[in-house]
Formats: structure tokens, C-alpha cells, sequence
């Protein structure tokens, strides 16, 4: 268990050349790394996949928090200068108690993009995907129901159990994902819904078979009538803006550096940075307890 009894770690990184840490779960916090990567192109990168204690989704915010706090310390061990909470779950359970344990750390959290949502809906019914535990919430519940009275958006939120499941087996391309998605993405397209939140960090890793059932609901020709939010970009954008700040941007041009470990299989992970990096990315992945 967490002791918020704890006194604050004043942890500081002043170290420009430092690495940035980002975690999840599993291999979904890749997709807000790939962003990382080409926004802040001349950073390292320290990835963590927690994928022996995934998923997150249907554990009790204790839990979550209990292994957020595994994580950050084992990147402060590796002196990182900024972390990023790459998970929506982990965000919502943990990133109140990290901050106030962390005050002098950087650290970014992901949230469903139920804002730029906002922009991009005509219809104002916007379905939002993510886990049951982001759903339940209290941060997201507050945002929901603050930006459904000053907006008049209607959000339909889907839970989708069992999905990161198959994204961490690397069933990126099954029958079987394709049939998961389709059972929590039509009801939404069913609901009238014109723009679907990701609200998992593991989700744009299947929005090709999220793609297909827009296209098999709607149509070949309709089909870019609904629009997916991804937030990586708005979670590097924020990073950057963060380290800009404090004057922590590395100015080099050297080669970024990009290590992982995983508590899961490290053959996973290593697919997933290909398939995220679209590139051999230099890279070395362990296997690690925690
Ligand atoms: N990628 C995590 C998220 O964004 C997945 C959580 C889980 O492991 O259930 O919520």
C-alpha cells in the first residue's frame, strides 16, 4: 500500500541530457511515445510496460497506485527528468498522489480527449472508449458531466473489457479483436455518435479495425464521417511546453536513445516498438521484476 503519510520525495532532475520516462500498463503507452518521439525528436526515451500486472482496467485504484509508485521510482533510480503517466487508468487512480509525492518532478498524465472532442463533434453525441475503471472514475465522471452542462454534448462512454487484453497478446489483426470491436463500437455508431474518444493508450493500436466497423456500419464513402481522438499528440505537446519551461529541452542533435523494460513478455514489447516506431528503433528491452 501507498503511505500518503510519506514526507514528499523532492526528487529534481536539472540535467538536460536526462532521459524521459513513460510508462503503462502494458505496450499501449507506445502510441504516446511514437508522439513523443517525433515531437521532441532529440529526447531519450525510457519506456516501462507493466504488462505482467495488465490490465489495470479492472483493478482497484490502490493497486494501480501501488504499482504507479514501483514505476516512478524506478525511473527516478535512473535519474529521469520528467515522467509520463502514458495510461488514462493509471492517470485517473494515481496522479494526484504522485504529483503531491513528486512536487518537484515533471509529470504528465493522459486523459480521455473529451475537449478536443468537443471541437470536432456535429452531431454533439461523442462516444468515449476506455477502460471501466477511467469510466468510474471521479476526475473523469467530473469532466464528463462539466463539459456535458456548458457544451450540451451527450457523452455515451463503453467500457471495453477484454480488449487491452488481446492488444497485449498481439492479436492486433484477429477475428476475434475485430468481433470485440465491433460489439463496443456500434452500439456507439448505433447512438449517433460522430466522434469516438480513445480513451485508452492501447486502443490506437487497433483503430485500423475500429476503421473497419465505422466503414461496415456506415459505408466505403461515410466512413470519414466519424473521427477518432487520439491524445498522444496533446500529451507531447504538453511535455514539451513543461520541460521548455524549465529549461530542461535537450538542444542536442545526438541520436536519442529508446531502453524498455517490461514486467510481460519482452517479445511483445519489441513488436510494439516496431510496430509504433514504424522503424528498428535503437533500442534494448529487459525483462524486469518490480
Ligand atoms: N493503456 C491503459 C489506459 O490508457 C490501459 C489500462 C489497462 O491496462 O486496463 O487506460
Amino acid at each position: 500500500m501507498v503511505d500518503s503519510s510519506l514526507r514528499p520525495n523532492l526528487y529534481q532532475s536539472t540535467d538536460r541530457h536526462a532521459a524521459i520516462g513513460v510508462f503503462d500498463s502494458g505496450i499501449g503507452g507506445l502510441s504516446v511515445a511514437r508522439h513523443i518521439r517525433h515531437r521532441l525528436a532529440h529526447e531519450s526515451l525510457l519506456y516501462f510496460s507493466d504488462s505482467g500486472y495488465a490490465p489495470y482496467g479492472d483493478k482497484s485504484e490502490s493497486a494501480i497506485t501501488e504499482r504507479c509508485f514501483k514505476i516512478v521510482d524506478f525511473f527516478i533510480a535512473h535519474q529521469v527528468k520528467a515522467i509520463v503517466v502514458a495510461c488514462n487508468t493509471a492517470t485517473a487512480a494515481a496522479i494526484v498522489q504522485l504529483r503531491s509525492h513528486y512536487p518537484k518532478l515533471i509529470i504528465v498524465g493522459t486523459e480521455p480527449g473529451l475537449k478536443p472532442a468537443l471541437q470536432m463533434t456535429q452531431s454533439k453525441i461523442v462516444g468515449v472508449m476506455a477502460t471501466k475503471s477511467t469510466l468510474e472514475s471521479q476526475k473523469f465522471l467530473t469532466l464528463k458531466a462539466q463539459l456535458s452542462t456548458e457544451s450540451g454534448t451527450h457523452f455515451v462512454c463503453q467500457a471495453c473489457i477484454g480488449l487491452v487484453d488481446q492488444i497485449e497478446r498481439g492479436e492486433l489483426h484477429s477475428d476475434a479483436s475485430l468481433d470485440l470491436v465491433r460489439s463496443y463500437v456500434t452500439p456507439l455508431l448505433q447512438r449517433g455518435a460522430d466522434t469516438i474518444v480513445l480513451g485508452c493508450t492501447h486502443y490506437p493500436f487497433v483503430s485500423h479495425l475500429i476503421e473497419q466497423v465505422i466503414c461496415e456500419y456506415k459505408g466505403e464513402n461515410e466512413t470519414n464521417s466519424v473521427k477518432l481522438i487520439d491524445t498522444g499528440e496533446a500529451v507531447a505537446r504538453r511535455l514539451r511546453s513543461l520541460l521548455e519551461q524549465a529549461e530542461l529541452d535537450n538542444p542536442e542533435q545526438s541520436t536519442p536513445q529508446l531502453t524498455s523494460w517490461t514486467t510481460g513478455r519482452v517479445d511483445i514489447v519489441k513488436n510494439a516498438l516496431t510496430h509504433a516506431f514504424l522503424e528498428q528503433a535503437i533500442s534494448l528491452t529487459e525483462y524486469v521484476t518490480l
